[in-house]
């Protein structure tokens, strides 16, 4: 940038704070998501001097060339356009749906710590040229997917043994959602670049990045944006930031998101169709199959479902081919909630019956 907003030093200096890395950092901001994520994307070439990057299948991080490169939730979303970065796509460690072969001793996510080790490394990709690996720390659009216990920390190893960066993906999981600032703090384990945009602004275009202070070496003119960081949006992330903070909407988001929980895991009892139910503070998943033996997909229910809640006033999301997600704003009251469980609650009933 030529110049610099106050605001844009107010919110990097707030950030600083807030940030799930130790020592120094350095921000960028842009407009959207998919901006932040093309914006790691460049940063961790520029940086590693390398050009491949591992990515996983049900993953969204946006709809430009770069980011779409990763995105691997849809196929629509990738039909009929180029790929601007080389991305090798392994599994998310999906407890429910595992997708490899799980050796003795292992769970899901260490088999696929094998199979990046044993196979891709081996057979294909030279681990010291990629230059990082892109994660979302919860799978949001794939479903809502809460990777295993210690999954992320062996990819922290991994990423320590050869040089390459872990970048999360904290544009849907951040900012609070979870319960605590950033979703990859649940895992105990330190990303190099974070990427955020969605609810940091309230609604305001803004995305960004932030990263460790030895690997933000960008150049004076290596990246930038005209509207990127606009004072107005920087702003209402500076407010956004203090309302979370005064109104203790972490702790409110880690509590509302148990109560949810702990309501749809008892309708589950009475419903086999919910094959399970998942999820960490307001970042709730509820996905449904055909039963709980054949644990087949049942996207025609789950459509039903938003549709007999749309009926009766509610507007649900769904994510994956067979999963509602509940997000709803930090701040929800406990009053809205009820009124929104016992919609789905109904709708779910209706849809059964
Ligand atoms: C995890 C994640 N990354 C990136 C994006 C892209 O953000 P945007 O739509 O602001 O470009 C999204 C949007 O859904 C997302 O959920």
């Amino acid at each position: 940038m030529d110049f610099y907003y106050p605001q844009a030093v107010e919110l990097a200096e707030k950030l600083a704070q807030l940030a799930p890395m130790s020592g120094k950092t350095r921000y960028y901001f842009g407009n959207s998501g998919t901006e932040a994520v093309e914006s790691a994307v460049k940063l961790a070439t520029y940086h590693t001097g390398r050009t491949k990057f591992i990515g996983f299948l049900g993953a969204f991080h946006g709809r430009t060339l770069g980011s779409l490169s990763f995105t691997a939730s849809k196929r629509t979303q990738s039909a009929h356009y180029p790929t601007g970065v080389q991305v090798y796509h392994i599994p998310y460690p999906y407890e429910y749906r595992p997708l490899l072969a799980q050796q003795a001793g292992e769970d899901v996510g260490a088999s696929i710590l094998r199979y990046l080790r044993e196979e891709l490394f081996r057979t294909k990709l030279e681990p010291t040229d990629v230059a990082a690996i892109l994660l979302e720390p919860i799978q949001g659009e794939g479903g809502y997917v809460v990777p295993t216990p210690g999954f992320v920390a062996g990819l922290r190893q991994i990423c320590d043994e050869y040089g390459i960066l872990l970048i999360s993906d904290e544009i849907q999981s951040g900012v609070g959602r979870t319960g605590k600032w950033w979703a990859i703090e649940h895992e105990g384990v330190e990303p190099d670049i974070v990427c955020f945009a969605k609810g940091i602004a309230s609604g305001l275009p803004l995305g960004g990045i932030m990263a460790k202070e030895s690997v933000m070496t960008w150049k004076p003119g290596a990246h930038g944006s005209t509207f990127g960081g606009n004072p107005v949006a920087l702003a209402a992330a500076l407010a956004t930031l203090e309302v979370i903070e005064t109104e203790g909407l972490l702790e409110q988001a880690h509590e509302t998101g148990a109560y949810i929980q702990q309501f749809l895991r008892q309708l589950q009892s009475q419903y086999p169709v919910i094959g399970e139910v998942r999820g960490r503070g307001l970042m709730v998943g509820v996905e449904f199959v055909e039963d709980a033996v054949s644990k087949k997909r049942n996207s025609t229910l789950r459509n039903a479902i938003i549709e007999g809640g749309f009926e009766r006033g509610a507007l649900m999301i769904p994510c994956g081919p067979n999963t509602i997600r509940f997000t709803p704003p930090l701040n929800i009251s406990r009053a809205l909630v009820d009124e929104g469980l016992s919609i789905f609650a109904d709708a779910l009933h209706e849809a059964v019956a």
